[in-house]
């Protein structure tokens, strides 16, 4: 196995609560076993710009544990393979750049920070040759063979903070409130924060609703005395026959941004139950504020483990909470893949034994 000196380390994609957590373990870790470590800011612009990167060590990272954000940056771009690189230096192809600037910073292996997209395009420089261990990132939770990602756990205790202070207000004019929530194509923080606020009703991409059936159980509510209710929109959930609601469509190389979901739903239930409807949409407040204790050790944990993992040599892997251990898996079993949540959720399950409608 090749002796390891020097490893970067790199935040992609959205950034989620809990990214400095990691880049702190990472960097102690790997400071403690006599490995240098370098920044790479900006996601893999760290490895195109070379006044990008920076050496870290422990004085770097002492005190961003509770921080949000990431002390290295991120960029969100979507495809990067899309465009040539251009730099003081020329323009390149960007694979080849990203690969020969790893060699030129006498790098011996990368950790990569990041969702979805960060995950396929680590894979796709582990195709080229470059040695690179995955953490996985995202207050989605939709990524695949990992029962939680950090930043989820934060994200739906803000969610479940605002629905209970939504709550005192809904109860007070006796209005439904409406609350909007992030996730893209999954459920996850939708079904989580709307069982922890004590949601009525939680509409999920996995589930496509009918706003009547919606309606007519919040009516119910009104019979037995509840004259409020409380609606968790997740911001990829869509009507039966219809579509998620776009803030703006899909451009070359960038994914669609979803939203609106929310006021959509709230005109409807408007329409349908003759209540007065307010709605909310909690955007990206889900992303910052400090990490909750769950999210800084499980961040913590995966930081350590990927140094590990990169000592052992076992590259071409992401971390993963599978309780009560971290372990490794392999990129290719996770790339280009998403976790749902699944129909027969015992949470799902629960909340509707608890008549929480979902629109179905
Ligand atoms: O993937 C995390 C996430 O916050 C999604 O929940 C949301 O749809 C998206 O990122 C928003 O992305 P952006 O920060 O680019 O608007």
């Amino acid at each position: 196995m090749a002796q390891i000196h020097r490893i970067g380390v790199l935040t992609g994609g959205g950034d989620a609560p809990g990214l400095n957590a990691v880049i702190r373990a990472v960097v102690k870790t790997a400071s403690n076993a006599g490995i240098q470590v370098i920044g790479l800011e900006d996601s893999f612009d760290g490895l195109i710009y070379p006044e990008k990167s920076r050496p870290l060590v422990p004085r770097d990272v002492t005190g961003i544990l509770r921080l949000g954000g990431t002390i290295l940056g991120t960029v969100n771009r979507g495809n990067p393979f899309a465009q040539p690189i251009v730099t003081p230096e020329g323009t390149f192809n960007y694979a080849e750049r990203v690969v020969e600037m790893f060699g030129r910073m006498k790098l011996d292996a990368l950790v990569c920070i990041g969702g979805d997209g960060t995950l396929a395009i680590s894979y796709e420089f582990h195709k080229a040759g470059v040695p690179l261990v995955c953490v996985p990132k995202t207050i989605d939770n939709d990524i695949v063979g990992t029962t939680n990602c950090f930043g989820f756990d934060t994200a739906v205790a803000f969610a479940t903070d605002a629905i209970d202070r939504l709550h005192t207000t809904a109860e007070a004019h006796r209005r439904i409130m409406i609350v909007e929530v992030m996730g893209r194509d999954a459920g996850w923080i939708a079904l989580y924060a709307g069982v922890a606020g004590g949601a009525d009703a939680i509409l999920i991409p996995e589930i496509p609703f009918d706003i009547s059936l919606a309606a007519q159980r919040l009516r119910e509510r009104d019979k037995w005395g509840a004259k409020f209710s409380i609606v968790v929109v997740a911001e990829g959930a869509f009507p039966k026959g219809g579509s998620q609601a776009l803030v703006e469509a899909a451009r070359k190389g960038h994914v669609e941004r979803l939203g609106g979901m929310g006021a959509l739903v709230s005109e409807a239930l408007a329409r349908e139950t003759g209540k007065e409807t307010r709605s909310v949409v909690l955007g990206h407040l889900q992303r910052g504020g400090a990490p909750t204790s769950f999210d800084r050790v499980l961040a913590t944990r995966f930081g350590a483990k990927a140094v590990e993992l990169v000592k052992r040599g076992e590259f071409d892997t992401m971390v993963a909470f599978a309780p009560p251990d971290i372990v490794a898996r392999k990129l290719e079993d996770v790339v280009g893949k998403t976790k749902t949540v699944p129909l027969d959720s015992d949470v799902i399950q629960t909340a509707r034994a608890m008549g929480v409608t979902f629109g179905d």
